[in-house]
């Protein structure tokens, strides 16, 4: 192998710059060629190709974003956006692919794989914590802490004013950032796809807690809540619970910037270093991960089906240190 090229793709994730980094760092240490591809696979139909020296990602360790942009591409999931790929990957005389991204980067990875058989080995970006076969993706960390940031704030006014906070973190079909961001952030409750959010349960806790002495509530929200997002959750409680000041603050895209935290940069800095060992030694079809403090490297296919459970003990602690048992509680609530 001579000569490869590394792409960002999907949502960006803070860490993805020290990532490149560490693909660019580790291919010349082992005498490749590289070259950048920009916004993701759309940079490759198009051949928006730029070969970089070990110069050229200097000083991009603590900068969020991606300084090969980012996109979700609709031409590469075409049959004649792929093969103009391939045309760009055997032009530019590319031997291997490494792909820094999430669940759509590496489905597209794999369909690539399959129809053309160029390597690629996959490293985990997206704040979203979503991926099979690693502990942590990068840019989790980085989003938790900017969300326990807000939430650490929107407690002071929530305090001073004795009011009920729902409060909406990303996450598109999990609830990594939420259950996280609730234990770290001191939040009563945490509302998420993964457990299912009971809107009586949520109404029969705040009764308790507004009758015990609880001057004020933060209730941490996943943006992929079944039964909807914090706006409406809120409303629905409202509407039994008129008496109460409930306020919603939704922190956003807030959550994907900012400068990685040290955790996230060596995490990506072991990933960008294993994606290219990875592709030396043969590896393809893979996405590099961390499991237990381990390097491996687990089949896109499998990243891509298989869920990775959030920790029952952790959401527990939730539970546990909001501390009741609602079962006998004579505060009946109504809906469902
Ligand atoms: O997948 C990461 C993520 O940040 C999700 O949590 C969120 O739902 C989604 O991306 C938003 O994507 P976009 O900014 O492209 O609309």
């Amino acid at each position: 192998m001579k000569r490869i090229a590394v792409f960002t793709s999907g949502g960006d994730a803070p860490g993805m710059n020290a990532c490149i980094r560490a693909v660019v760092r580790s291919a010349h240490y082992f005498g490749l060629e590289v070259y950048g591809i920009y916004r993701g696979y759309d940079g490759l139909i198009n051949g928006s190709f730029v070969e970089m020296d070990e110069r050229s990602v200097s000083n991009i360790i603590q900068k969020g974003g991606t300084i090969l942009k980012s996109a979700r591409s609709e031409e590469f999931r075409t049959k004649e956006g792929r093969k103009k790929a391939y045309d760009n990957v055997k032009k530019y005389k590319i031997e291997g692919l490494v792909a820094i991204g999430g669940n759509g980067t590496f489905t597209g990875a794999e369909i690539f794989y399959n129809e053309y058989g160029i390597p690629t080995v996959g490293a985990p970006g997206t704040i979203d914590n979503d991926l099979y076969g690693t502990d942590f993706t990068i840019g989790y960390d980085t989003a938790v802490n900017t969300a326990l940031s807000a939430i650490d704030k929107i407690r002071d006014t929530a305090d001073a004013h004795e009011r009920i906070f729902f409060i909406e973190v990303m996450g598109r079909d999990t609830g990594y950032i939420a259950m996280r961001s609730a234990i770290s952030g001191g939040a009563e409750m945490a509302l998420m796809p993964e457990t299912k959010t009971s809107i009586k349960e949520v109404i029969t806790k705040l009764k308790y807690g507004t009758s015990h002495s609880k001057a004020s509530h933060i209730i941490i929200v996943a943006e992929g809540d079944i039964p909807g997002r914090a706006q409406i959750i809120a409303d629905k409680v409202k509407e039994q619970l008129p008496e109460l000041d409930t306020k919603v603050t939704t922190l956003g895209h807030v959550q994907r910037g900012g400068a990685p935290t040290a955790a996230d940069r060596v995490l990506a800095s072991r990933l960008g270093l294993g994606a290219v060992e990875g592709l030396i030694k043969g590896k393809a079809n893979v996405m590099a991960g961390v499991i237990n403090r381990t390097l491996t490297y687990t089949p896109f296919h499998e990243t891509i089906t298989k869920k990775k459970p959030i920790s029952k003990d952790l959401i527990r602690i939730i539970e546990v240190l909001n501390g009741r048992k609602y079962n006998n509680l004579d505060l009946e609530a109504e809906g469902e």
